[in-house]
């Protein structure tokens, strides 16, 4: 029987990364274009929906699953990387503890999925003042990694379009089989000077 790639209406992405790091405030971004300074932590994880259209014309959902980030909710958070389609690895430029754990989520996700698309995002891109990792230490992580890397900031809406969006392409092209998407790179990825 041949196999026939069906074209894809949901996408599920998972964030992953460490606890405040800003992973909910990116999904606030993304979907509503808010931004709250205080920190609610996450319990367990959270689930929320966009709809998104392909630049092939095509309406799919994107499902998006906001995990916690304390320790003690780990295993939920690698258990929600089976069955997703994309998932965006999120630090803090700020905590460089937050960067030294990228490997061990980038080794979990391995374990639970079958080389899903991921970007990293260093987030906080706006306090660059108090900058614990350096750009250049982040983007060299992730070309070693052969992962697209974005600074990011939630608070100033910064590459947070970019950086899901091109999520969504990777992970719609990979897994609806559609070659024909144009997969570059945002060329602009942001106005501001320190991101
Ligand atoms: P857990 O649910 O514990 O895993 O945390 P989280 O990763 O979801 O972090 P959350 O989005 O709750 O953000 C933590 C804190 O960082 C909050 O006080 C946010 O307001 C703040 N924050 C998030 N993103 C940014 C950002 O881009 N810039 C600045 N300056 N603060 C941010």
């Amino acid at each position: 029987m041949s196999e026939k790639k069906i074209k894809r209406k949901v996408i599920r992405i998972t964030m992953l990364g460490d606890s405040a790091v800003g992973k909910t405030s990116l999904i606030s971004r993304f979907l509503t274009q808010n931004f709250d300074e205080n920190y609610l932590t996450t319990i367990g994880k959270d689930k929320l929906e966009k709809k998104v259209v392909m630049s092939d014309g095509n309406e799919i959902k994107l499902i998006i699953w906001d995990t916690a980030g304390q320790e003690r909710f780990h295993s939920i958070a690698t258990s929600t990387i089976k069955g997703s389609q994309g998932i965006v690895l999120t630090f803090d430029l700020t905590k460089r503890s937050s960067f030294n754990s990228l490997e061990g989520w980038l080794n979990d996700i391995k374990e639970n999925s079958n080389e899903v698309p991921v970007v990293i995002f260093g987030n906080k891109c706006d306090l660059f003042e108090k900058y614990e990792v350096e750009e250049n230490e982040a983007k060299n992580f992730a070309k070693e990694h052969n992962l697209e890397y974005f600074a990011t900031s939630a608070k100033q809406d910064i590459n947070v379009q970019d950086g899901f969006n091109l999520l969504a392409k990777m992970a719609y092209e990979k897994y609806s089989g559609n070659n024909s998407l144009d997969l570059n790179k945002p060329k602009q990825k942001s106005e501001k000077r320190f991101c």
